[in-house]
C-alpha cells in the first residue's frame, strides 16, 4: 500500500528553505557527533547505475554511524538490468521493469538511493529524470537523488562548507562564481545545475560564467534560479568575460559540462571545448578574486580544471565539501525516516 503522501528528496527545489536550513543546522550537529540512533533497525537500498567515490562511501558509512544498515545494488551487474519505460515488450536486455523494482524494495528497506546520470544521447529524453522519477512514482519509501541531473546532495554539503569558511549561516551579498571549465569529455551538467539552484536560493550574487551561450544551462535550472533571485533578494547574471567574473568574487565553484545544443552529437562540440582551455581555475584567476575561496565537487582532474596551486591552496575546501557530504546525507536520511 503507497502512503498518501511520502517525502522524497529529489531536488531542493522542493523543500522549503526552512526545511533545508533546518537539514543544514543537523548536519553541522552531526559534524560535532558523528555517531545516532535516528536509522537503528532502518535500512536503505543504494542503486547505482554509474561510479561513485564520495556518495557510496559517505552514505553507506552515514547509515552505519546512525545505526542502520545500507545495500548497495548496481543494476546490470550484480542486480538484474531494470526497463523503465511503461508498455514496453521487454524482449531486450532488461529482465524486470521499474513497477516490481521499487515496489520490492520498498517492502525490504526504509529509503531507497538512486544514482543515475544521463545516457547522453537525447538530452529531451534526459531532462525527464526518468529513472529517479521511475522510482519516486513506484516506490512507496522515501526516495534520494544520489545524482541524476542534479546532485541536492552535493549541493548542500557545498553551502554547509561555505557556512563554515564565513563563519556565518547567511550567505546573502556574496559573490559567487560557477564557472565552467574544460575536459576532454562532454560531462553531466548535474552539479552546475545544482550548483546554480543552491546559490541563488542562498541569495548570493550569482555569475554563471561560461565559454559561449551554448554553454548556458537548462531553461528549467535557470528559470529556478529566475525564482530563487526573486525571493531571496540575490542576483544572476551571465557571462563568458573570465577577468570580470572573477574580480571580487567571494567563491568560486568550478564545474565542467557539455553543451546542450550538441548533446548525443558532441563531435562539432569537441573544438568549441578545446578552445577554451584557459578556463581552467589558476592562481593568477584567484588572485582577481575577494581573497576567494575555491571548491569543487570531486572528482577532479589536477592542471585540466584546476592547477595544483589553486588545488593545493588554504582557500581550496573542496575536501571539507566532500567530507560534509557524509554528514549532510545523514541529516536528509534521519529528516526522510522521522
Ligand atoms: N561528488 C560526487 O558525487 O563524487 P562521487 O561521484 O565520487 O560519488
Amino acid at each position: 500500500m503507497k502512503p498518501a503522501s511520502i517525502r522524497h528528496f529529489l531536488n531542493t527545489q522542493d523543500w522549503s528553505r526552512a526545511d533545508l536550513d533546518a537539514l543544514l543546522v543537523q548536519a553541522a550537529a552531526f559534524k560535532r557527533n558523528k555517531l545516532g540512533d535516528q536509522l537503528k533497525g532502518k535500512s536503505v537500498a543504494l542503486v547505482f547505475f554509474n561510479s561513485s567515490l564520495r556518495t557510496r562511501t559517505s552514505f553507506e558509512l552515514g547509515t552505519f554511524q546512525l545505526g542502520g544498515h545500507a545495500v548497495v545494488l548496481q543494476p546490470g551487474k550484480d542486480a538484474w538490468p531494470i526497463e523503465f519505460n511503461l508498455g514496453t515488450v521487454m524482449n531486450g536486455e532488461a529482465e524486470e521493469h521499474i513497477a516490481e523494482v521499487a515496489k520490492v524494495l520498498s517492502r525490504y528497506v526504509d529509503m531507497i538511493g538512486v544514482r543515475a546520470f544521463p545516457k547522453f544521447v537525447d538530452w529531451s529524453v534526459d531532462r525527464e529524470d526518468r529513472v529517479l522519477r521511475g522510482f519516486a512514482q513506484h516506490a512507496t519509501v522515501p526516495v534520494i537523488n544520489m545524482e541524476t541531473i542534479t546532485h541536492p546532495c552535493q549541493e548542500l554539503a557545498h553551502i554547509l562548507a561555505l557556512q563554515e569558511h564565513f563563519g556565518t549561516a547567511d550567505l546573502r551579498g556574496k559573490k559567487y562564481v560557477l564557472t565552467w571549465t574544460y575536459h576532454p569529455k562532454a560531462l553531466n551538467t548535474a552539479v552546475a545545475n545544482s550548483a546554480l539552484t543552491i546559490a541563488t536560493r542562498m541569495g548570493m550574487d550569482v555569475t554563471l560564467l561560461c565559454p559561449t551561450p551554448e554553454y548556458v544551462l537548462d531553461q528549467r535550472y535557470m528559470d529556478w534560479a529566475a525564482q530563487n533571485v526573486a525571493e531571496s533578494g540575490g542576483s544572476l547574471q551571465v557571462s563568458h568575460d573570465i577577468d570580470s567574473a572573477y574580480r571580487g568574487a567571494d567563491v568560486v565553484y568550478a564545474k565542467s559540462w557539455g553543451a546542450l545544443p550538441y548533446f548525443g552529437n558532441w563531435e562539432p562540440e569537441k573544438p568549441i571545448r578545446d578552445a577554451h582551455k584557459h578556463f581552467i581555475v589558476d592562481e593568477a584567476k584567484m588572485a582577481l578574486t575577494n581573497h576567494g575561496v575555491f571548491s569543487h565537487c570531486l572528482p577532479l582532474r589536477r592542471n585540466i580544471k584546476a592547477t595544483d596551486a589553486v588545488m593545493d591552496s588554504p582557500q581550496c575546501i573542496a575536501i571539507e565539501e566532500a567530507e560534509n557530504r557524509l554528514h549532510v546525507q545523514k541529516a536528509i536520511m534521519a529528516a526522510l525516516v522521522s
